[in-house]
């Protein structure tokens, strides 16, 4: 198993370049199942993820072409429209084909994903959504099983704002007979990015990026190119990482006004943002304040970029709170943090982190990909040499993050 080794104190210099989103790339690819023509994407990441996706995506029946700087999906037949657990157990955004499938081939079988390392993530809602839709369903054996000839349009209000479940829905209804509307639907960028894939495919949606997305439904998708859009959160984990190491680092292929939140939490901790059009730049200069966040969904700061929100507040002058809304269990950074010296205490879904004047390097583990990502940040700040091991759950999410950062200045490496 890999870990990887940081000899901490460098500060980070330089420009970095940020990959396609993740999960914008996951919906998007399982969009490639609602019709029998082409999809070609490009700015795919290069993450574990979305190897994991294209994987299911070819147990389907799903041609898989990769060309240079993108990749082309073709469905022109799905011959099992079924998503195994051994798949879903590693990677719960297999669910995204649940939605396309049942569309498509009107019928699908997608393993229930089992827990999770954040919180219970049940399902329910991307369940209910689809039955709402018309589709009969029913569990049996770990597996949900959906039918439905067709789907019709109709309206649906979500109990909960999720983002994938909205993507699920939004996919499903492209295809339905009639109107569906989604009410309370999740406003993620991400969404967006989705819907314009999807209209680029003959789709009729509107509303995407706000909570009422209304989608009129066609009879046949068709072939289309789009580019992935960046991803805010490796993004945001960068902005973060620079501050911390009071750096000096622009930011490309960026969008910044897809991590507003996250980039006036980063100004109120004393970093310094200039934002244009596709580049942010960051430099930390001066001494880390303390400052208070609390997740929730989009526009708000977004959960997954607490935990590296965290590593920089445990060197900020005073006292922040940091209160986690969206996932019941997102705070086993928090133990790791403190064996990096971190005076952290944890009261229900908040933290109180009280700035310390260095942390010292130690072995930690990573507990999940954002958690990783956290610790990484730690790292960089940490006085002696941190390894961080379980690091498979950083190669979900982070295109070559230790060659980047390597480029930025910083002394990590990874080791078998
Ligand atoms: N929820 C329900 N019922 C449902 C669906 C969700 O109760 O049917 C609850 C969840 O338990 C959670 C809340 O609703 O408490 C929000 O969860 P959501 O469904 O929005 O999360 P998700 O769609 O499963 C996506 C991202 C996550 C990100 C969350 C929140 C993808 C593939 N994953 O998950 O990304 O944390 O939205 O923004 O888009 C990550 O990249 O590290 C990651 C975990």
């Amino acid at each position: 198993m890999d870990k990887l080794q940081i000899e901490g104190g460098s500060r980070l210099a330089g420009e970095v370049r940020v990959s396609g989103a993740k999960n914008a790339a996951l919906p998007i690819l399982c969009a490639s199942l609602l019709t029998p023509e082409p999809l070609a994407l490009t700015n795919v990441p290069k993450l574990n993820d979305v190897r994991t996706m294209r994987a299911l995506l070819s147990q389907m029946g799903v041609a898989q072409h990769d060309g240079d700087g993108f990749i082309t999906l073709d469905a022109a037949r799905i011959d099992w429209p079924l998503a195994p657990y051994e798949l879903v157990k590693t990677m719960r955004a297999s669910i995204l084909a649940l939605g396309p499938l049942l569309a498509r081939c009107g019928e699908a079988r997608v393993s229930l994903p089992g827990g999770c390392a954040i919180g219970l993530r049940p399902v329910d809602q991307h369940v209910k959504g689809l039955q709402a839709m018309g589709a009969e369903i029913d569990m049996a054996h770990g597996y949900i099983n959906a039918r439905a000839a067709r789907l019709r349009g109709t309206t649906y209000v979500f109990d909960v704002v999720t983002v994938t479940g909205t993507e699920n829905l939004m996919m499903a209804a492209t295809l339905a007979d009639g109107v569906t509307t989604l009410e309370n639907a999740a406003r993620e960028p991400e969404i967006i990015d989705l819907a314009q894939c999807l209209v680029r495919m003959g789709a009729r949606i509107s509303g995407a990026g706000s909570d009422r997305i209304v989608i009129e439904g066609v009879a046949r998708l068709h072939a289309a190119e789009h580019a992935i859009m960046p991803d805010r959160i490796e993004t945001g984990t960068f902005l973060a990482a620079a501050a911390a190491t009071h750096g000096d680092v622009v930011v490309t292929n960026a969008d910044a006004s897809s991590l507003t939140a996250v980039i006036d939490k980063l100004r109120e901790a004393g970093a310094h943002i200039d934002t244009n059009a596709t580049s942010i730049t960051v430099r930390g200069n001066g001494a880390l304040r303390a400052a208070s966040v609390r997740t929730a969904p989009f526009p708000a700061f977004p959960t997954d970029m607490q935990a590296q929100f965290m590593a920089l507040a445990t060197l900020a002058e005073g006292a922040s709170v940091i209160t986690e809304t969206i996932f019941e269990n997102r705070m086993m950074h928090v133990q790791e943090l403190r064996r990096l010296g971190a005076d952290i205490e944890v009261e229900g879904n908040a933290a109180v982190v009280r700035g310390v004047a260095r942390l010292t390097g130690a072995n930690v583990m990573a507990t999940d990909l954002r958690a990783s990502a956290c610790l990484v940040i730690a790292g960089l700040v940490a006085d002696g040499e941190t390894t961080i091991d379980r690091i498979y759950h950083l190669d979900r999410g982070y295109e070559c993050i230790e060659d980047k950062l390597s480029a930025l200045g910083a002394r990590i490496r990874r080791v078998s």
